[in-house]
C-alpha cells in the first residue's frame, strides 16, 4: 500500500527524532550541553535538535570504540555469530524502513518514497552484504618453503572515523560501517551536520541487534568543530571520508600532521556522458534525464557534463526534455509523485542558482527549467534543467554544481570528445553510448574514470567497487574489495626445525 502525502504528514507529527550523540551504546547529550537546530530543507521550517559535538565527545566516542577493540568483544566473536548479528541488523534497518525514510526525508528533503524504496533497501542490502562475507574470509599461508610456515593474516586496523556527506546518508553510511564493522574494527562515524538522523538510528538498531555496545559511536556536529579532532585523533586508525575535494584535501593533511593514519577518499565528480551520433538517442536522453536530475543533481556521480555529436545535439535536448516532463516529477517530499524534491539547505540552493547565473553570463544559454521552484512552500527547490552552448573552459563545467543542472557541450570527432571528457580534476565515472563497439572498446580504456558506463548510467551494484581516480579520491567502497581498506596484512612466521 502506498502511503499519501497525509499519511506522511501524520506519521512527521507523531515523530520525535533522536538528537543527542550515540556513544558506548547509549544516548548522551554533548559534554558542552550545546545543540543545534536543523532546518528541513522541504518547507523551511525548524527540525530537529543535535547534540553540538566537540573533541571531548569525539575523544569519548573513541576512548569507547578502543576499549570495545581492545576487549576483543566483538573482533574475535565466532563469525558465524557476528554475521547473525549483522544479518538482523539488517533485518531491522527494512522493519523499521518508514520510520528511517521520514527520517532521511526531514533532513534532506529527498522524496520519502525514494528513501525508502532506494536509501533504506540499499543501506540494508549494504550491512547484509557485509554480513555474509564475515564467515567466508580466509587468511593465506605464503610459500616460504618446507621448514617454515608464514601465515598471512588479514587482521582489523582498530577504531575508524567515517565522515560521511548529506546525499545519501543511510547508503553512504552503510558503505563504510558495513566492511569496517565486519572486519573487526570499531567505528566512530560523524554524519554530515544536514544529516545526522538516520545515523543516530542506524546505530541504536545495532545495539538492539546485539552488536556489542562501543562498536559503533555516532557523534553529530559541524566539520570543523567535530569531524576535525576526529581526523586528527592520535587513537584513530583511519578516516574513511565521502564529501567535497577540498575537506578531502584537508583529511589528508590531518592524517599526516597526527598520527599517520591511513585514509580513503570519495571526493566529487564531473562525470561526463559523451553520446554518438549513432547512439539509441531514446535509452541516451533517459539515461541523461535520470543520470543528472536524480536525487536533485546531488550526486557525486552525477551526469553533469553531456557532450554530444553536433548533429544530434538539439535533438537529444528535445528527448531530455521531453523525459523529465514525462518521468522526474518535482514535488514536495511527502507527494508520492514526487521523484524529485528539495535541495539540501537555502544556502546550497543559492549556490546552484548562482553557478547557473555565472554559466549564462559565461556564454551559455538555458533551454529548460533550472531555475527556483515551489517557492511557496518555504523550502529550497530547483527545477531540473539544461544549459546548452557550454564549454569545458567555464566554471559550470569545471566545477560541481549538485544541482539537478545538465551542461550541454557539443563535439566533432571522437578524439575531441575523449580530450574534453577526460579534461577534468575529477575522474569518478563517466559513459558512452554509441552502437559502434570498436569505439565502445575505445573509451572504455581511456576515459580515465572509476566507473565507465557502456549505453547506460548508474548501474550499480553491491558486487562492484566504487570510487574515483585523480582529485576524486582513493580507496573503493562497494564490493568485497572494500574490506580491503579497513584491514591489514600481518605476517606470522614460524620456523621448524
Ligand atoms: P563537505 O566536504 O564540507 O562535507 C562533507 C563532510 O565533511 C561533512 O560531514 C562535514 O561536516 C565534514 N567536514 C567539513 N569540514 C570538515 C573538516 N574541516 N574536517 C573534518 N570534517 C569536515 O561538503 P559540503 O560543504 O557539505 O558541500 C560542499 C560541496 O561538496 C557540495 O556542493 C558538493 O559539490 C560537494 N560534495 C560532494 C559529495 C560527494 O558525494 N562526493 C557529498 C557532499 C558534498
Ligand atoms: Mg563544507
Amino acid at each position: 500500500m502506498t502511503r499519501t502525502r497525509a499519511d506522511w504528514e501524520a506519521l512527521d507529527a507523531r515523530t520525535t527524532p533522536e538528537g543527542r550523540h550515540f556513544i558506548d551504546g547509549g544516548f548522551r547529550p554533548a559534554m558542552s550541553g550545546r545543540t543545534f537546530t536543523r532546518v528541513r530543507p522541504m518547507d523551511g521550517r525548524e527540525g530537529a535538535s543535535l547534540a553540538r559535538g566537540d573533541d571531548r565527545d569525539i575523544d569519548l566516542a573513541v576512548q569507547a570504540a578502543r576499549t570495545a577493540f581492545a576487549s576483543g568483544i566483538w573482533r574475535r566473536k565466532d563469525p558465524g555469530e557476528k554475521k547473525k548479528v549483522m544479518l538482523t541488523w539488517a533485518d531491522l534497518i527494512r522493519k523499521n524502513g518508514e520510520e528511517l525514510a521520514l527520517l532521511e526525508t526531514l533532513d534532506v528533503g529527498k522524496p520519502v518514497l525514494a528513501s525508502l524504496n532506494v536509501d533504506v533497501r540499499l543501506c540494508a542490502d549494504g550491512i547484509q552484504f557485509y554480513a555474509e562475507m564475515i564467515d567466508k574470509l580466509y587468511d593465506e599461508i605464503a610459500p616460504t618453503g618446507p621448514m617454515s610456515r608464514a601465515l598471512v593474516r588479514k587482521v582489523p586496523l582498530g577504531v575508524i572515523g567515517a565522515i560521511t556527506p548529506w546525499n545519501y546518508p543511510m547508503i553512504i553510511d552503510a558503505w563504510k560501517i558495513g566492511p569496517a564493522i565486519a572486519a573487526g574494527n570499531s567505528v566512530v562515524l560523524k554524519p554530515a551536520e544536514q544529516s545526522s538522523l538516520s545515523a543516530l538510528r542506524l546505530a541504536e538498531l545495532a545495539v538492539e541487534a546485539g552488536l556489542p555496545a562501543g562498536v559503533f559511536n555516532v557523534v553529530t556536529g559541524f566539520g570543523e568543530e567535530t569531524g576535525k579532532p576526529l581526523a586528527c585523533h592520535m587513537d584513530v586508525d583511519m578516516i574513511a571520508f565521502t564529501g567535497s575535494t577540498e575537506v578531502g584535501k584537508l583529511i589528508m593533511t590531518y592524517a599526516a600532521q597526527s598520527n599517520v593514519k591511513r585514509v580513503a577518499l570519495e571526493l566529487g565528480g564531473k562525470s561526463p556522458l559523451v553520446v554518438f551520433a549513432d547512439a539509441d538517442l531514446d535509452l541516451a536522453a533517459s539515461a541523461a534525464a535520470w543520470g543528472c536530475f536524480y536525487n536533485s543533481g546531488e550526486t557525486c556521480h552525477a551526469a553533469t557534463r553531456l557532450i554530444v555529436e553536433r548533429s544530434v545535439e538539439a535533438d537529444l535536448i528535445d528527448r531530455i526534455r521531453e523525459v523529465t516532463r514525462r518521468e522526474i516529477t518535482l514535488a514536495h517530499p511527502f507527494d508520492p509523485s514526487a521523484q524529485i524534491g528539495a535541495l539540501i539547505e537555502e544556502a546550497h540552493m543559492d549556490k546552484v542558482l548562482a553557478m547557473i547565473a555565472a554559466g549564462e553570463k559565461e556564454g551559455a544559454s538555458r533551454v529548460f527549467g533550472a531555475e527556483r521552484a515551489l517557492s511557496d512552500t518555504g523550502g529550497y527547490y530547483v527545477s531540473p534543467g539544461v544549459l546548452r552552448g557550454v564549454t569545458n573552459d567555464m566554471a559550470i563545467a569545471r566545477e560541481e554544481i549538485f544541482g539537478p543542472v545538465l551542461c550541454s557541450l557539443s563535439f566533432e570527432t571522437e578524439e575531441e570528445a575523449l580530450a574534453i571528457a577526460n579534461d577534468t580534476i575529477y575522474g569518478l565515472a563517466g559513459a558512452v553510448f554509441t552502437r559502434d563497439m570498436n569505439r565502445v572498446h575505445r573509451f572504455s580504456e581511456e576515459l580515465h574514470a572509476g566507473t565507465v558506463w557502456i549505453n547506460t548510467y548508474d548501474m550499480a551494484s553491491f558486487s562492484t567497487p566504487f570510487g574515483g581516480f585523480k582529485q576524486s579520491g582513493f580507496g573503493r567502497d562497494r564490493s568485497v574489495h572494500a574490506i580491503d581498506k579497513y584491514c591489514d596484512f600481518k605476517t606470522i612466521w614460524q620456523q621448524f626445525s
